[in-house]
């Protein structure tokens, strides 16, 4: 069993994008995300009573607290038993047993601390975030040894048992920062100029929801994977042709980003997204928040991450490469209803701070 060797951990990890590639990545084909500047921090510190107490601050949308050695009708909840918005709660449940079975972590019990920038349902791979920084703070905490790549693998484990069916792209960029290549299901680093976008996000998860909706929100991305899969197996002639156009249009766009050529980035952006809306994974709202900003004179707009279904409220995020219009799409974007966030690529990966 390892040993606890320090009074206190942070693990913090940046929000990402998807560039290009989104849900074709699921199937081999070559994808492109970035960090973003806005981060989710996981505190582990010591706790006086054995179990794990778990408190969470999402600064978009809401808090909560909860005891993870909870029971229900004489029966400890395991990670299954989260399915609302407590969602960010099944994961570090998950996170937790995940480690019990792997590496013998002990019942010794810990405080923990989410505090994350990041909405929630939105394509920004807040559950990755959750994931990574949980796995890495308690590792850290409890003394477990390993790199970077055994965090990484460790989450998207995590990430695989809550969620079904995720490729590594998510818990990779959390992970490492930066830029990330998803070929295959292997992931590459890569060095690229820094990019300034706009996110545009609707509707995190608001504190007033039903407990119903909630979790069908919190099972979007799964739900979004599952229609693209049963698309691509009635369309199967009609499918491939669109998976090899993705995985060319990334290695344009790397090299477009490479060659600071925001005319041809933007243009490759404006056929990803026709090709996801092709594959039924763009709502309303996220299609007028692209037309908006190409309209008044973005260089290019995508949906971001899984994207979404109108029957599920049209929530997700749009990626915009401004060019001189910022200020305009930005206003635009608020009429619509959307939050509007200013971001950087290539932020920095996992950082961990112990305190002592
Ligand atoms: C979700 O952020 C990205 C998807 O491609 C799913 C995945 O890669 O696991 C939709």
């Amino acid at each position: 069993m390892p040993s606890v060797t320090v009074k206190e951990i942070h693990a913090s990890v940046p929000a990402k994008v998807i560039l290009f590639g989104e849900h074709f990545v699921v199937y081999g084909t070559r994808a492109l995300a970035a960090a973003i500047n806005c981060r989710l921090t996981v505190g582990v510190s010591g706790r006086e009573k054995s179990g794990y107490h778990v408190k969470i601050e999402n600064i978009p949308t809401f808090g909560l607290e909860l005891d993870l050695e909870e029971q229900r009708g004489g029966k400890a909840l395991t990670y299954k038993d989260f399915s609302s918005a407590t969602r960010a709660i099944a994961y570090v449940k998950a996170a937790i047993e995940y480690l019990q079975e792997q590496y013998g972590l002990g019942r010794e019990g810990a405080e923990i601390e989410i505090t994350s920038e990041i909405p929630l349902s939105a394509g920004l791979g807040s559950s990755a975030a959750t994931c990574v920084a949980t796995i890495a703070a308690l590792r850290a905490y409890f003394g477990i040894e390993g790199d970077m790549n055994k965090i990484q693998k460790d989450a998207h484990a995590v990430e695989k048992l809550v969620q079904g069916a995720a490729s590594p792209i998510d818990t990779a960029i959390s992970t490492y920062g930066g830029y990330v290549l998803v070929e295959r299901n292997e992931v590459k680093r890569l060095r690229l100029p820094e990019l300034d976008l706009m996110v545009g996000c609707i509707g995190s998860i608001p504190l007033s929801m039903d407990s119903t909706k909630a979790t069908e929100l919190s099972l979007k991305t799964k739900t979004l994977v599952a229609g693209v899969r049963e698309r691509k197996e009635l369309f199967s002639g009609i499918f491939d042709p669109l998976f090899d156009a993705v995985d060319e249009l990334t290695a344009q766009a790397i090299r477009a980003i490479e060659e600071g050529d925001s005319a041809r980035l933007g243009a490759l952006m404006n056929i990803n997204h026709g090709l996801l809306d092709a594959i039924g994974v763009v709502p309303r709202r996220l299609s007028e928040l692209v037309k908006v900003s190409q309209e008044l004179g973005a260089l290019g707009a995508k949906v971001t991450g899984a994207g979404g279904t109108d029957d599920m409220g049209g929530i997700g995020s749009v990626l915009v490469l401004p060019g001189e219009s910022g200020a305009r799409i930005k206003a635009a974007m608020e009429i619509a209803g959307a939050l509007a966030m200013d971001v950087k690529t290539g932020g920095e990966g996992l950082k961990i701070e112990p305190g002592y």
